[in-house]
């Protein structure tokens, strides 16, 4: 596991303040909480998950993939992928999106479940925005600005969280599975893909600027298990470039 975003040398340029922990801004289900959050990763293993710290700033996509995961080829193309992404896994109940962008994914999701009461976040101000005019015709649906590792809403608050490419750009992806197993409620399940660590997508996100931590092969699943989920389904695709995981908090704890 590496240092931080100064460890790895990430400009500052590239950095922009943290958002307050309570920054939801729309009609969120669930009150935003204030208080502490991250002392359930007192993991101590091996395999150790840094804390982010008041006041850090945080790691800001390139403007180039920020615009294009804001386009119209984009959001059309991950539309399409949500069954794939989900691995036809069944996104129910109260659904918590992570690092939405635009809301493209989400949109697709409360169109196919017009039963789910979905909340998409986004850490990016301007993907809120763009999210919130996307599921401006879905009164179940809502977006918000959150950062990833240290969501805005109480313990075991939803039944699925889903997490569509972010990881990466989140640096401490660690935190970001943390926090999406304490919102989860008991039986709720995280479901979503992401990049493994592979030349090619090294190099694409070096040439673009964008900050990003890919996930090492193998090093997802210690992370699920640490916070206690357990894995339903890990799939690896495009050369096992790509990560699709269902991880399911026991139902008893
Ligand atoms: C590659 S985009 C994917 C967007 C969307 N999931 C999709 O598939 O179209 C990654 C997104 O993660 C967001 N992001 C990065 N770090 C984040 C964090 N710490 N918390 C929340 N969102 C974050 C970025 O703002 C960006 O919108």
């Amino acid at each position: 596991m590496g240092g931080g975003p100064e460890a790895r040398g990430l400009a500052s340029s590239n950095q922009r303040p943290r958002p307050p922990r309570a920054v939801c801004i729309a009609r969120s289900p669930r009150p935003c909480r204030a208080g502490s959050l991250l002392s359930i990763v007192e993991l101590g293993s091996a395999h150790t998950i840094r804390m982010h710290r008041e006041g850090e700033s945080m790691p800001r996509m390139s403007a180039l993939e920020a615009s294009c995961c804001r386009s119209a080829p984009w959001s059309l193309l991950a539309r399409r992928m949500v069954p794939w992404a989900t691995q036809g896994f069944p996104v129910t109940g109260n659904v918590l999106e992570i690092g939405g962008g635009s809301g493209a994914m989400a949109e697709a999701i409360v169109q196919a479940n017009p039963w789910v009461r979905l909340t998409t976040t986004d850490a990016d101000p301007v993907m809120v925005e763009v999210a919130q005019q996307c599921l401006v015709r879905f009164p179940h649906a809502e977006a918000c600005q959150a950062d990833a590792t240290r969501l805005p809403f109480e313990d075991e608050s939803f039944d699925t969280v889903v997490s569509f490419l972010m990881l990466h750009h989140v640096i401490e992806w660690e935190h970001a599975v943390v926090e999406g197993s304490r919102v989860l409620r008991p039986g709720g399940a995280l479901v979503g893909y992401d990049l493994l660590a592979s030349r090619m997508a090294s190099l694409v996100h070096r040439a673009d600027r964008s900050p990003h931590r890919l996930i090492d092969p193998g090093a997802f699943e210690p992370v699920l298990d640490q916070v206690g989920l357990e894995l339903l389904a890990l799939r690896l695709s495009f050369g096992g470039r790509i990560l699709r995981f269902v991880a399911q908090k026991p139902a008893t704890r």
